[in-house]
């Protein structure tokens, strides 16, 4: 069994807490939180008023029980000051996204991590372990795949988060890239298992919109397989356009995903009957806590000799990184995490610093691109750069 503490008992970690109360492995052994109130009301999350600490450095003094992990759901600016302190303080880290606010916060992470190699470190970065986006990653893997190797794909998503956000989101100066795009680059990334190595970007609000930060994200991107960074000839192109000040046509990402090859391609497309809640529990998923919207279908649409068309229905696998207790979602992330740590860090997260840097660093280069006007080879900002070819 082991024990974490939730570091920031806000929103997001109320959703954790609920797969941390399922996991037979993990127990919650205290919250910390710079608002007093939370802590008076520490009960609510299933501890003792005592384990409630204003620090990390309190709680492991004070905790009668010793403490494995920190799980950092704090407001986005903080967390790369909080996540040294913990990994400073001998603690393996769940992180939520976005790893830091600048680029070389996230260096630095990666850099410590890389002088810790006894702990597990990883990204909350979860819809990379939802069955529709393990079963194309498994389908773009496969040797000869369906639709040929991939040469072009093209997302949209777009929503309407109201007029302003609220609380610390409202007064971040990009917190659509650094709260929302940052799942879709890490996605991008993963699921034709590729690196993002150019990007050039737009990063706006439309100039309707009376929200203070950024809600808006267009960018034209080159991917390459790993390894092959530098080989123009096996770069995939692809498209992105993610909103959330999204007006009459909105679509979730689920809906509007397209993966293109030389012999058909693959739509992730809506239910054929709209559900009347997004989020509402899928029966076809293994387990009941959150996941994907419901009925999301993966459509392949292959060219036989020339131009005659089959169009077929692909099942979702349900058997998530082969995981054998069919877990999805958060709930897949804490068993990840529990297997690393009983490896003593032999084995790291898929979403460990090392990996989760990659795809942080895909929303910086977007801004840093709408800045500056120009492409960004992202290899440039890696631990080992390697040149633009
Ligand atoms: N992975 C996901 O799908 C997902 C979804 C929602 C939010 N998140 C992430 O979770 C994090 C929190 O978001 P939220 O919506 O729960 O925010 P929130 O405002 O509801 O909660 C943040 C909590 O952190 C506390 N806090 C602030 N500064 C602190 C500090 N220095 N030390 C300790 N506690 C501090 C606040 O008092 C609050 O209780 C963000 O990083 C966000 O990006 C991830």
């Amino acid at each position: 069994m082991l024990n974490i503490l939730i570091v920031g008992a806000g929103g997001h970690a109320q959703s954790w807490n609920a797969y941390i109360k399922l996991h037979p492995g993990w127990k919650l052994v205290g919250i910390v939180d710079t608002d007093t109130e939370k802590l008076e009301h520490a009960t609510l999350w299933g501890v003792p008023e005592e384990c409630a600490y204003p620090s990390i450095e309190d709680a492991i003094r004070w905790s009668e029980e010793k403490i494995d992990v920190a799980l950092i759901t704090t407001p986005i600016p903080t967390h790369h000051l909080i996540a040294t302190e913990a990994i400073g303080l001998g603690l393996h880290v769940i992180l939520e996204k976005n790893m830091a606010v600048g680029i070389d916060q996230g260096r630095e992470l990666v850099k410590l991590t890389r002088k810790h190699p006894e702990l597990c470190t990883m990204m909350g970065t979860q819809y990379r372990f939802r069955p529709l986006w393990w079963t194309i990653n498994q389908m773009l893997a496969e040797e000869d795949p369906l639709i040929g190797r991939l040469s072009f794909l093209r997302a949209r998503s777009t929503a309407y988060s109201g007029t302003m956000r609220s609380g610390w989101r409202a007064f971040m100066e990009d917190i659509f890239p650094s709260d929302m795009f940052i799942h879709h680059c890490d996605l991008l990334r993963y699921v034709p298992g590729m690196e993002i190595v150019k990007v050039q970007a737009q990063v706006f609000k439309p100039a309707w919109s009376k929200w203070l930060g950024s809600s808006t994200v267009t960018m034209n991107l080159v991917m390459a397989p790993k390894g092959k960074e530098r080989d123009r000839d096996s770069w995939v192109q692809g498209q992105y356009y993610g909103d959330w000040q999204g007006t009459g046509l909105k679509a979730a990402w689920e809906e509007l995903v397209e993966f293109y090859g030389p012999k058909g391609s693959i739509r992730v497309e809506p239910p054929l009957e709209r559900p009347k809640e997004s989020w509402a529990r899928d029966p076809a998923l293994p387990m009941p806590l959150a996941g994907e919207p419901p009925g999301a279908r993966i459509i392949a649409y292959l060219d036989h000799d020339g131009n005659q068309q089959e169009v077929k229905e692909i099942p979702r696998r349900k058997d998530v990184g082969f995981n054998p207790h069919g877990y999805i979602d958060q709930m897949y992330l804490l068993d990840e995490m529990l297997e690393c740590i009983k490896s003593k860090g032999k084995q790291q997260p898929a979403t460990c610093f090392e990996d989760g840097y990659k795809s942080f660093l895909v929303t910086r280069a977007a801004i840093e691109s709408s800045r500056t006007g120009s492409a960004i080879w992202l290899p440039k900002y890696w631990l080992e750069p390697l040149p633009e070819p």
